[in-house]
């Protein structure tokens, strides 16, 4: 076997790159010096070119050199190798080889680009098919190192995409639901309903979404209804009614004053209220263009007296314990 890093580029060009046939995966999910077990390939152009054949492994020193690189920070895999892929990252985060940090690095890393997927993929049954294994690993991961959800929260985004949100959103939910005491099967749920908690935003225009400045009330007014357009987009999907709800009920109010159903307290799922909840923490401590990050106990601390009645008292007074744990790993 021998590194790639000293022959350079290999044969065989691809020409067609369609998202049907590759996927992205980052540079930083791959293990120096551990062979993989799926054929690698790199954007050049229009083209995708093999650049590492299975069985093939990349140097330490390959890997910090490409990472330097834009065009070398992502590779491209076969659609057709995705379980290969799954199953080698499966093991990496089963490994002694790796602290928990290491793990959570490696599965956040892993994450972001199936988001970015999630949100450019028109077929949302895919995406859905794609999060469930990965939500699967979250909660395996936070089950085997108890430090892991501390680690994955440490390393929750500073930038505000779409795709990093609904990444973080979930990890808080997860991190939210277990100190809640939810059980594996329920947390896989959670996962994955937080995961698609803003779907309904494919339907919001671009202007909107990325608007700095107040809304106008009619940008406002199509803003309001992507909880809607997330649930018509669910019910043609095999998800469970606990999955519609995170989507469906996240904008809703403890103290009943919400959207898009005016629902109150205990008529609100409990996925609804923990999303309401890491949801507005994720917005307040992470920066956007118009604002300055809160720290975490500052978030929630505000959310507590100055947001007060919008949340389920229970579940807040929980977000501290899960800070707490942040704190103490
Ligand atoms: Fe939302
Ligand atoms: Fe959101």
């Amino acid at each position: 076997m021998q590194s790639v890093g000293k022959k350079g580029f290999k044969n065989g060009t691809m020409r067609n790159m369609d998202s049907s046939i590759f996927f992205k995966v980052r540079i930083n999910t791959l293990i120096p010096g551990k062979p993989v077990t799926f054929d690698l390939y790199v954007r050049v152009g229009q083209q995708n070119i093999m650049y590492l054949r299975n069985g093939d492994y990349l140097t330490k020193e390959k890997v910090s050199h490409l990472s330097l690189k834009d065009s070398g920070s992502h590779f491209y895999v076969r659609q057709s190798d995705r379980k290969s892929y799954r199953d080698y990252l499966h093991e990496q985060l089963n490994s002694d080889q790796f602290t928990a940090f290491q793990k959570a690095q490696i599965l956040r890393e892993s994450s972001l680009t199936i988001m970015e997927e999630l949100f450019e993929n028109p077929d949302v049954s895919v995406a859905l098919e794609n999060s469930r294994p990965l939500v699967k690993e979250f909660v395996e991961l936070m089950d085997s190192e108890p430090t892991a959800m501390a680690h994955l929260i440490s390393l929750s985004g500073h930038d505000f995409y779409t795709y990093n949100h609904s990444l973080d959103v979930a990890i808080y939910s997860l991190g939210l639901a277990d100190t809640l005491g939810f059980n594996k099967k329920e947390l896989e749920e959670m996962g994955l309903g937080a995961l698609f908690h803003d779907i309904g935003k494919r339907q919001v225009s671009l202007d909107i979404l990325t608007k700095k400045g107040p809304l106008t009330d009619e940008e406002w007014a199509q803003m309001q209804r992507h909880p809607q357009c997330g649930l018509i987009i669910l019910n043609d999907q095999n998800v469970s009614d606990a999955v519609k709800a995170a989507c469906f009920e996240h904008h809703e109010s403890f103290a009943g004053n919400g959207y898009p159903q005016q629902l109150s307290a205990a008529e609100i799922h409990p996925f609804g209220r923990i999303v309401a909840i890491t949801d507005t923490y994720d917005a307040m401590t992470t920066q956007r263009s118009y604002n300055v990050p809160l720290n975490p106990v500052d978030a929630v601390t505000m959310m507590k007296e100055k947001l007060a009645g919008r949340y389920d008292p229970e579940m807040l007074k929980a977000m501290y314990s899960v800070l707490f744990k942040l704190k103490a790993a």
